[in-house]
């Protein structure tokens, strides 16, 4: 039977939080070792470019977050992992997609619309400060979507939009010109957590509230403490449901800890030391990647040497696809 294609993608700006590892990369490295799944992972640079003119983070970013994947255990045996731009044919299919694309459909696309609604708000031109990178993106997603007849495509609720723009832009192509495209679907895993940062809401980069994924250990620690808790003393009972080191907790324990844990907050446990413990749990998760992620960091050569295997794989797939698109557009050799 005909494997399911899985594919998604990570946008290369910032660097890699606790939120990032639990609500995307774990599952992601879990789903990619199934057997009956045919996983696609790429770094999403030109998405990066939409967000992000600052040449050397672009550059960081990827390096960063290749370094993580291959740092916590993706098996590139198993999965397809490549960089977005070094797969030519993903900009090419992107324009005769492009061309086939509602412009009305791009006007409806949150990002874009939520951009002039903030212009608006602002009294300011409704165009003011849009680039076409961001009007665009979702036919570049397609694209990078498309490709590779996913079938599915795991992604925060943010992305599903972009998704049924896929699967709209597809149906329209092969509309016209044949069947060439399987219509993706999107997979939002409502058991996944959403981790809550320092402050108590969703650990996000904008909300300046992350944990970064691989810190020493005495920044690790450091941060840990810095979770926002209340003033309940030692001995007095807590509450672990409105507990950010509760939440936290429960991300990377065991069912059977994280019913010690209740208890020990039932119980009073001080913050001080609830957090030690958290401080302990994470780090015994991410002692060992975090140190062949600092070997990856320092031989950038290894990595990129992965980067260019899984182009490989990719093409493999991208350019037949792309040949068989520009002939059904009519672009072909006269004789
Ligand atoms: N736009 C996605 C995000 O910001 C990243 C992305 C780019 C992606 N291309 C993709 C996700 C294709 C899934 C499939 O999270």
């Amino acid at each position: 039977m005909a494997k399911t294609r899985v594919l998604t993608g990570i946008t290369t700006t910032g660097t890699p939080h606790l939120g990032n590892y639990v609500g995307a990369i774990r599952p992601a490295i879990e789903a990619s070792r199934q057997q009956e799944n045919l996983s696609f992972y790429f770094l999403a640079d030109y998405h990066a470019l939409i967000k992000c003119q600052d040449p050397e983070q672009v550059h960081q970013s990827t390096l960063e977050i290749a370094a993580t994947w291959l740092a916590l255990g993706l098996d590139t045996d198993n999965v397809v992992f490549y960089r977005q731009s070094d797969i030519p044919e993903i900009p090419e299919l992107t324009w005769l997609l492009t061309c086939q694309a509602a412009k009305g459909l791009m006007n409806r696309a949150h990002a874009y619309k939520a951009a002039v609604d903030s212009n608006r708000e602002d009294g300011q031109d409704s165009d003011f400060g849009i680039n076409m990178g961001l009007y665009s993106y979702p036919i570049l997603m397609a694209a990078d979507i498309l490709m590779f007849n996913a079938n599915k495509v795991p992604v925060g609720k943010d992305q599903i939009q972009h998704i049924e723009m896929a699967r709209d832009i597809a149906a329209r192509f092969n509309h016209h010109y044949g069947e060439h495209f399987v219509l993706p679907e999107a997979v939002v895993d409502e058991h996944v957590a959403v981790l809550q940062g320092l402050d108590g809401r969703k650990m996000s980069k904008s909300y300046g509230n992350t944990i970064p994924l691989f810190l020493g250990e005495k920044q690790l620690k450091k941060h840990i403490n810095k979770i926002k808790t209340n003033l309940l003393e030692p001995g007095e009972p807590k509450d672990p449901d409105t507990s950010t080191v509760f939440q936290i907790w429960q991300a990377f324990a065991s069912a059977e800890q994280t019913a010690e844990m209740r208890q020990a907050f039932a119980d009073g446990i001080a913050w001080g030391e609830a957090k030690k413990q958290l401080f302990e749990l994470v780090n015994a998760e991410l002692g060992e990647a975090r140190e062949r992620y600092e070997t990856l960091l320092a031989n950038p050569a290894l990595i990129e040497e992965k980067l260019q295997q899984g182009a490989a794989k990719a093409r493999a797939y991208s350019q037949p696809m792309l040949e068989a698109c520009r002939r059904a557009v009519g672009i072909r050799p006269l004789v």
